[in-house]
This record gives C-alpha cells, structure tokens and sequence, in this order.
C-alpha cells in the first residue's frame, strides 16, 4: 500500500477544509475526494466544514454564520490554508484571506497546485505555467472589471489602483506570450522528432479515465512499463507511449495520459491541449473505469464530457471496469453491443484477470475499424519510448 505519510514533504502545512452541499452530490463522497486532492497538493487536512447553501454569498462564498465557524477552525487548527470545494472569485477569496487570516484556495488553484508538483518534462511543466498564468490573469481582468464598476463617477479615472493593475495585466500578458513562445518551441520539436522517428503507422490507443482509476497500472501491465502507479491523485501527468504486441502479430500504440476529473478546470483543459492531443488522435479509447468505486458512473460521465470539450467524443471507447478482484463476485468477462463490437470488460489490472479478453479487443478492434481509420488519423513512431524524453 501507498504511504502517503512518507511522501508528504517534512513540515507540511495544516489545511482546513470547506466542502457546501451541492444539489445532487453525495457530500460525503465529495468531501472525500477533496481530502483525497488536499493530499495529493501535500496539505495535511485537520478539519472539515461543511453546510448547505443554496445560493453562493457575493461577499464570502459561504454565509458570515458560517465564515465565522471557519475562522474558528482556522484558528484552532492552527492551519495555514483554508482549501474550499468550489470556485471563488477573487474578491471572495481576498475577503476570505482577510477573514481567516490564512491563504484560500479554491478548486480550481488546488487542482492547478497538483498539476505543478506532477509535471516532470519540460513540456508538462510548461503547460502547467501556462494554465497557472492563465488563471491568475483572468482573476486579475476580472478583479479589474470589479474594481471598474466601483469607481464609478467623474474625476475618478486613473489613480496609482488602476496603474498598478494595468502594469500587473502588461506582465502576466508578457510572461504568457513568453511561455507560449517556449511551449509552441517544444512542441514543434516534438512533432519533428516524431515525424523523423515514424517508419509505419500503428494505430494508437489511449488510456481515459478517472483520476486513480488505475490506468498507468494497466499500462504497466500491458507493456511490461514501470510508469508510476500510485494511490494518489494525478500520479500521471505526462503522456506516456508504449508499443503492446497483440494476439495475431498486430500491435498498436497504447498512451497513458492525464486522469480527468469534475470540474477540470478549463484553463487545465486549454493548456494540456497538446498532451491531449494523443487522445484526440487515438483510433480507440479504452475507459477505465474503478468498478469497487460506488460513484463509477458519475464519474464515467465526468470523464466523457471531457471528452467532449477535447473533441474526442466520436472516437469509439471500449469501458474497461478495473478491479474487479474487489468486487464481491468479480469475474472477468466481456461484453458487446448489438452490432457485435466490444462495450465492456471486467478486469483486474493488479491481479491480471481479464487481461486476455482485453489484449483479444484489441487485436479484434486494430484488425478492423482503427485500420479503416488508420489514414485520416496521425501516425506515431514505432520506438518504444516516453513521448516527452524524446524532446
Ligand atoms: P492518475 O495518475 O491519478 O490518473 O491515476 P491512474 O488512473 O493512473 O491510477 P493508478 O494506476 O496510479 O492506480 C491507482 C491506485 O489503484 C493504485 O494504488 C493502484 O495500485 C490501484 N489499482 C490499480 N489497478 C487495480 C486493481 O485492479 N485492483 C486493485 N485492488 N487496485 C488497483
């Protein structure tokens, strides 16, 4: 078993944690995942608050009732962040700040916080500056449109708040250019080494999924990889390639990428375009899915949106349910559509069970649609190797 404990970096910082109910969300599984995401950003959660609000409040997201109880856990806690489950704007989270007397962070910057500590290569580090620029750019145009409609009237035009902010915008806009600049750099080198290295064209396969679903342990099963598998959240950040040989003498091109999850932020979205680009180009999806986890087919469908905002819905997906050795009766098996293809199989990537039914989908799928389709779609090199060590 993982221990999180000895990962946690030495003096880790006490995070209080705010979770409000929303309509049809299972608040203790929420809250749950929120630990989950605290952890994996390195925070030790030490308390929780939770409530319901039906509408969120302008001034401090949660009511002053409730501002009020979670100052009082700050301060017992002794934390020095408060970590809510929720998108605040920036005036809500400078009132918060003031309030708590403790940095905030929402969803979105706890998520983003992840993704910078994951990120290994150059090009995944740079992606993730990008989103993290992005985000606060946003927060500073719309902090600046707030501070606008404040300042109303005649004769209030200007002033050292506005130049400030002005200079602010000027070089957040520089830094991103620059970032693009770098980023646009490595991927264009990326794409001419891949180009170079290409000899044939494989169809490509790409692993989707959940967060901890357990999708770079099926990779390390199915490739014979050492990618790193961990209980923890985003363990995956770059995008992985592996060549797997298939029953028949076919083989194909399997990717591990990014593990998706609610509310991915869009920033997030936009900047690991490229690295989701594997998966806009994959000829199949396999869908792996926890089947021990009772939220599965929310979260399936968490996934598929994103999905969609990559423009990947239209790319056929085999739902891999994997371990099936903590399920009750969990037996391997395999299940099609009406029209004969593949829908679904039960597996254990841990144990193995099932690999064979998966290894013979994909032989069965490479031998038919992703050849039909093997022109329209991009090529990859037939090397093993990690995408990203490439560059
Ligand atoms: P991200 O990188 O966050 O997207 O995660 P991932 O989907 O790549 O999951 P990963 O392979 O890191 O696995 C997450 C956890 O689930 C690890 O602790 C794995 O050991 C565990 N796991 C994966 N497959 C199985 C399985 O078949 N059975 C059981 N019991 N545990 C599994």
């Amino acid at each position: 078993m993982f221990d999180r404990a000895r990962t946690r970096p030495p003096g880790a910082e006490r995070a209080v944690l705010v979770q409000m109910e929303r309509q049809g969300q299972d608040q203790a599984a929420e809250l749950a995942e929120l630990r989950e995401l605290a952890r994996s950003a390195g925070v030790i959660p030490v308390a929780a608050v939770g409530g319901t609000r039906r509408k969120p409040d302008p001034q401090y997201y949660v009511g002053s009732g409730k501002a009020e109880e979670i100052r009082n856990a700050v301060a017992r806690e002794q934390a020095a962040v408060a970590v809510f489950n929720h998108e605040l704007s920036p005036s809500q989270e400078r009132n918060l700040q003031r309030l708590l007397n403790c940095r905030v962070l929402d969803r979105t910057g706890l998520i983003l916080d992840i993704f910078a500590r994951r990120a290994q290569t150059h090009e995944g580090k740079l992606q993730v500056e990008l989103a993290q620029l992005q985000h606060i750019s946003t927060r500073l145009v719309r902090g600046w449109t707030h501070l606008e409609r404040q300042k109303g009237g005649i004769g209030l035009r200007g002033g050292p708040g506005e130049t400030q902010l002005e200079s602010d915008r000027r070089l957040i806009a520089g830094c991103i250019k620059q970032v693009q600049k770098r980023l646009h750099k490595v991927q264009q080198q990326r794409a001419q080494g891949r180009k170079r290295r290409s000899k044939a064209a494989l169809p490509t396969v790409s692993l989707v999924g959940y967060t901890n679903a357990g999708k770079s342990t099926l990779f390390n099963v199915l490739t014979g990889a050492r990618v790193y598998a961990a209980d923890q959240l985003f363990a995956t950040l770059d995008p992985t390639l592996r060549r797997v040989e298939l029953p028949g003498a076919a083989s194909v091109i399997l990717a591990d990428t990014v593990g998706f999850i609610r509310d991915l932020p869009h920033d997030l979205v936009a900047a690991f375009r490229a690295t989701l680009e594997e998966t806009r180009l994959a000829c199949l999806l396999l869908h792996v899915v926890d089947a021990g986890d009772p939220r599965h087919r929310e979260r399936s469908e968490q996934v598929n949106q994103v999905l969609q905002e990559i423009g990947a819905q239209d790319i056929p997906q085999i739902e891999v349910y994997n371990k099936i050795d903590l399920l009750e009766n969990g037996a391997p098996r395999l299940e099609r559509h009406h029209d004969g293809s593949v829908k679904r199989i039960w597996l254990s990537a841990a144990t193995g069970v099932g690999l064979d039914l998966l290894r013979l989908a994909l032989a069965e799928h490479a031998a038919g649609q992703c050849n039909a389709n093997r022109d329209e779609r991009e090529t990859v090199e037939l090397e093993d190797h990690r995408l990203a060590e490439a560059l």
